[in-house]
């Protein structure tokens, strides 16, 4: 799989229609959770396509909230993404606000991970150490049951991205809270330099 894109120039992109640190914050955390899954899933050598689509997927919702996945493929445009990379970025809206649907495994996980970020990220905030680093599965799993916290990220996506997968919900878990674990620190050290 081919981004057709080198993560500078998609950076830039991102920042050039993302002002909100919290978006550039998410945009980096699900980079670096693709990324993880490339590898985790044997698929190493496409690594770099996985973390692109996770940097850009969300790079139109801030400037156009109403056009989210649709104002897409314009934007990626201007550094010249591959189609495959479009692809992958408007399926991650499936069902909500994008007609294209996850085909490959990378987009299906991305379709799953994605509000699964947003979950993780909410429960670490709360903890002492602001970290994902002592979560355990069985904590974010009564995160997940308690609808009233963090009710922005949708449980019935998580559900039915874990569904496309074929998983268990605490497989998905288990392998973001790794995911974020490792990416963690990088973020934190990148977010302080912008
Ligand atoms: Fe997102």
């Amino acid at each position: 799989m081919n981004a057709n894109i080198t993560r500078e120039d998609a950076m830039a992109l991102l920042r050039k229609y993302n002002q909100e640190p919290f978006h550039i914050q998410h945009a980096l955390t699900v980079e670096g959770v693709m990324r993880w899954y490339a590898n985790e899933l044997r698929y190493g050598d496409d690594a770099e396509f996985w973390a692109m689509a996770g940097l850009l997927h969300d790079v139109d919702f801030e400037k156009y909230p109403e056009e989210h996945c649709l104002k897409a493929p314009e934007l990626l445009a201007e550094i010249h993404a591959s189609d495959e990379l479009i692809h992958a970025v408007c399926s991650h809206g499936y069902g909500l606000c994008s007609d294209v649907e996850p085909e490959h495994e990378m987009e299906k996980i991305m379709f799953a991970a994605d509000e699964l970020t947003g979950l993780i990220g909410a429960a670490a905030r709360m903890r002492p150490s602001k970290s994902c680093r002592d979560m355990e599965v069985s904590s974010l799993k009564k995160k997940f049951k308690d609808k009233r916290f963090a009710a922005g990220c949708s449980r019935d996506v998580i559900r039915e991205g874990a569904e496309r997968l074929g998983w268990e919900l605490a497989d998905l878990f288990e392998k973001t809270i790794l995911a974020m674990r490792e990416c963690e620190d990088s973020i934190a050290m990148e977010m302080e330099h912008l």
